[in-house]
Order: C-alpha cells, then structure tokens, then sequence
C-alpha cells in the first residue's frame, strides 16, 4: 500500500518525505486555500514546488465542471510537472473528461466518491486513481472502510487496474483499517501517518532498556 500525505502545507510534506516512506502527495482546493495560495501563478509555482520535493504522484484538482474546460484545466495542470495528476470531480462530465485524458496519456484521480457504482464509473472511464472519502462517508453515519473492500472486491473481480485511494483520512486506525480492506494507497494527513508509530509499549521499553543499558557501558 503506497503512502500519499494530503495537504499542500510543504513544511508537513517535507517531514513526511524524510520518513523515507512517502509515495506521493493528493492536494485539493480546500487545502490549497488553507495555506494561502492566490492567484493561477501561485498556484502553478506551488504544484511545481510540491513535485520537485517529492518523488511521486501529485493530484492537482481542477475546478472547471464542463468537460472542454476540465480538460483545457488538466492539460495545463499536466503541463506542470511530469508527476502532476489530474484530479477529476465524479460528474457526468468528470466521466467524459477522465476518458479523454486516459485516451490521451495523461495520469488521473477521480475525486469525490461516495458509492460503488462512482467507482466502477471511474474505472470504466480509465482514471488511475479513484479517491473514495472514508472519513466523510463515517460523518454521515455509513462505514467509510466497508466501501474501500467493496470497491476492492469488485476491481478484482472485474480485474480493472484502478488503484484504490483511500481519502478524507481522519486516524491512524482508518490507515490500519484501509490496509486490510484492500486500499491500493491511503492519502492522509501528517498526524494520522505519525500516530502510527505509538504504543505506550514501545515508550515503556525502550525506556527500559535505555537504562538497564547504562549498567554495562
Ligand atoms: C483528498 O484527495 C481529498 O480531497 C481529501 O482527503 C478530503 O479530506 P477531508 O474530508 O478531510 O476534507
């Protein structure tokens, strides 16, 4: 299972690559908002600088929702960086511009999956990644990770190639459990990847044997 970190913040991104274990980055909108990016420059000059720091995958979302402008929008965000994604909103129209950029060798993530039947029209359009929104989906009182092995369960049967991006992360138990459900990739937030590091165990242990260490040194 790969490890995209999702924020456009580049001191969090940074930290998550110097683990060594990152595979790439998801940003959307919303979070390109929060770290105070204006203006088609800046936006541009951003993606540019999130894909030069990491060796992996970028999902940059377009924000047009008619098919000639999602794919004029996803032409230039490709045009950025080799490594940029186009992320695709799950419209009809979503549908039809996810085609064409498969048709046409450009890398997408379809975004803002709810339900099987979005993802299976994901698949058939050709998207490289289809982000189903677990922690949205546990908001409104359904089970996020059920919709993960669903999906998972179907993609193998039909042996579509879609990679399963499990997104809207919101712990560290969502990426345990995205594991075992048979997500291709989760995109979380910094804290949920770091969480995985603690046990109480492993704090009590290691302060064990750091001292019984000082009796032979
Ligand atoms: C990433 O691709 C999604 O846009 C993101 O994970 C949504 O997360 P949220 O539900 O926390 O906003």
């Amino acid at each position: 299972m790969k490890f995209f970190i999702d924020t456009a913040d580049l001191a969090q991104i940074k930290e998550a690559n110097d683990l060594g274990i990152l595979d790439g980055v998801t940003t959307n909108p919303s979070l390109m908002a929060k770290v105070g990016i204006k203006g088609e420059e800046a936006v541009t000059n951003h993606y540019k600088t999130i894909a030069e720091l990491v060796d992996g995958d970028v999902s940059a979302e377009v924000v047009s929702t008619e098919f000639s402008a999602i794919v004029e929008e996803g032409k230039k965000l490709h045009a950025i960086h080799p490594n940029i994604v186009v992320k695709v909103p799950m419209i009809k129209d979503g549908i039809k511009a996810l085609k064409w950029f498969s048709d046409n060798g450009i890398k997408t993530n379809c975004t803002l999956v709810f339900s099987a039947g979005q993802a299976i029209l994901a698949a058939k359009a050709g998207a490289n990644y289809v982000s189903p929104f677990i922690g949205r989906i546990d908001d409104a009182s359904w089970d996020g990770v059920e919709l993960i092995a669903q999906i998972a369960n179907i993609y193998a049967i039909q042996g579509w190639e879609t990679e399963i991006l499990a997104a809207s992360i919101r712990s560290s138990l969502h990426i345990v459990k995205c594991a075992e459900a048979g997500a291709d990739v989760i995109t979380s937030p910094l804290e949920p990847i770091l969480g995985l590091l603690k046990h109480p165990l492993t704090d009590i242990g290691l302060a064990k044997f750091l001292s019984d260490a000082k009796t032979f040194k």
